[in-house]
């Protein structure tokens, strides 16, 4: 049996940033009478106290959660240590975490963090280390692992793209998707990625959570922000062709919007449209998961 069968439809949420003004774009959404179904927390955040995810949680309405996180680092030789996973799994006990979201990037070792997600190489070798780190690990931590796949940084290294490296660890490991829309607009930055090419190759049934950017729209439509405008209607279109595809039921649609391709995040409005947009692909009303 897969242990790790994909949950049913929990609704659309946001990536959440511990700091005052997500807490008052949060109660704005609310004041307009929109809502969040799932939030996701960056775990990092909570790395010094995770007991005070409990305290977030509760003030963001204890709706469940996932946890985003890259502490894992699955792309390591090296098993996550036991201070990690326990910390971990106390968030996902104190957030009601459905699922945890784990790049699949090379973050460092157990005892050194790069700063950021370097594209791991596609070989062989690579690519079985995550299958083996990720095998037994949400026993480990308390609920299913999904994985994130990455930007592109540098020219292709081994026989597998990142989305090919992604599609073969999913399947090797049995685990979920997080397809990032976002991240096929970082990779902009240092090595355009073939995004068609890419898309097609992840098994679309596999997906639990798509990740998009919510830029500002004030913002995007500054003459000097055409670029971003342009990719802003990219992951809008892309997230509606996929939901076009028979195969293509993920549980969860989240916004990202610190930092999404504007320096000022979406507005309240914004973000209630963006909600309301994604229960609708998803078919629910939004209930939170729960009855
Ligand atoms: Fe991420």
């Amino acid at each position: 049996m897969n242990k790790q069968a994909k949950p049913p439809v929990i609704g659309a949420g946001y990536l959440y940033h511990c700091v005052p003004a997500f807490a008052a774009l949060h109660a704005r959404v609310e004041e307009l009478g929109g809502h969040a179904d799932i939030m996701e927390y960056l775990g990092a955040h909570y790395a010094s106290d995770p007991e005070y995810l409990a305290d977030v949680s509760a003030s963001m309405g204890s709706l469940p959660s996932t946890l985003h996180s890259f502490e894992l680092m699955i792309g390591s030789v090296d098993r996550p240590k036991q201070a990690v996973t326990d910390r971990l799994a106390r968030m996902v006990e104190l957030s009601d975490c459905r699922y945890i979201g784990e790049h699949i990037g090379i973050m460092g070792t157990t005892e050194q963090y790069t700063g950021t997600f370097i594209q791991p190489f596609g070989t062989d070798e690579q690519t079985q280390c995550f299958i083996d780190n990720l095998t037994g690990l949400d026993e480990v931590v308390g609920c299913p692992i999904t994985i994130e796949n990455q930007a592109q940084w540098f020219d292709q290294v081994g026989p597998r793209s990142v989305c090919e490296q992604v599609r073969d660890i999913a399947e090797g490991a049995d685990v979920g998707i997080l397809l990032s829309l976002s991240n096929f607009i970082t990779a902009e930055k240092h090595h355009p990625m073939d995004r068609e090419k890419e898309l097609a190759v992840l098994p679309l049934d596999r997906v639990w959570q798509v990740h998009l950017p919510l830029g500002n729209a004030q913002e995007l439509q500054s003459p000097d922000m055409a670029r971003y405008r342009r990719e802003q209607e990219w992951a809008d279109r892309t997230l509606e062709e996929l939901f076009a595809e028979p195969d293509f039921r993920p549980i969860s649609v989240i916004f990202e919007v610190e930092d999404a391709l504007t320096a000022a995040n979406a507005s309240a409005e914004q973000l209630k449209d963006a909600l309301d947009r994604g229960r609708e692909l998803l078919g629910v009303a939004g209930n939170g998961g729960r009855p």
